[in-house]
């Protein structure tokens, strides 16, 4: 982390789990444990039918609430689909976009790209994620790998919005298996993807760029991971399900940096 630069973000995925009764009483327990005072930023991205709750529920606190998808359209005959307008107007802040499991269920670079454009049109903050399988490391093509995606992600975007980007590095393989990437291994891979937000939006746009850890991260290992320069916070799945869990991340966030 570097807050001197940048925004510490720790941001929950909660991907398909939890009822909109069950947010309620998560957000609940939650905001009974939240550190005081001002650490870091906090988000919790939640299934569609379950941001009313969350919204309501934090409406008081620093916690934003944030959507797992969205479409790139702005109205239309998109059945099952929703809009960026429609996640305003519910009180949304952040999207995450571009996560391996959507991709896995065939969404492409190019729809990421749209989607990066529309939510940031819409005022909303994109999560864009990126990250490599196991076969794709051992055959050492991380770097080409996650440079392409970023690239492909981020292309067209105009330089004064890129600062409202965050960037997340998943590695495929350490996504819910319990294998975290080492803090050299992610520190690796989020210095890199700094690199290439350098070469697209300078080098000032660069530093104040948040850049997160996706993958098994949990209350065990965060702290070393987020002590890590490049590593600017995280996007938690499986440990942002349990409040006390989360909370202990957002406190590990709260550690000395340079
Ligand atoms: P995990 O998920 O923390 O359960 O590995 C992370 C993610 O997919 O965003």
């Amino acid at each position: 982390m570097n807050r001197k630069y940048r925004k510490t973000l720790i941001a929950g995925n909660w991907k398909m789990n939890k009822t909109p009764s069950e947010t309620k009483a998560f957000m609940t327990e939650l905001k009974a444990m939240l550190p005081k005072g001002r650490w870091c930023d906090i988000a919790l991205c939640v299934p569609a039918v379950c941001i009313p709750a969350a919204v309501r529920a934090m409406r008081e606190t620093r916690v934003g609430i944030g959507a797992e998808n969205c479409n790139a359209n702005p109205s239309g005959a998109y059945t099952g689909e929703i809009s960026t307008a429609m996640l305003t107007d519910a009180g949304c802040k952040y999207v995450i976009l571009g996560h391996s499991e959507r991709r896995a269920m065939g969404e492409t670079d190019e729809e990421i790209n749209a989607k990066v454009k529309a939510v940031l049109e819409a005022g909303l903050v994109p999560i864009v994620c990126c990250g490599e399988t196991l076969e794709q490391r051992e055959s050492g093509i991380t770097e080409e790998w996650i440079t392409m995606q970023i690239k492909l992600a981020l292309a067209g975007i105009p330089e004064e919005k890129s600062r409202k980007i965050v960037i997340a590095y998943e590695p495929i393989w350490a996504i819910g298996t319990g294998k975290t990437a080492t803090p050299e291994q992610a520190e690796e891979v989020c210095q890199l993807i700094r690199v290439v937000v350098r070469k697209l939006f300078g080098s000032k746009n660069a530093r104040a760029t948040t850049i997160l850890y996706g993958g098994s991260m949990n209350e065990k290992n965060a702290y070393e991971l987020l002590a890590q320069p490049d590593i600017d916070g995280g996007l938690i799945g499986g440990a942002s399900l349990v409040p006390a869990k989360f909370v202990k991340i957002i406190e590990d966030a709260n550690q000395p940096t340079a």
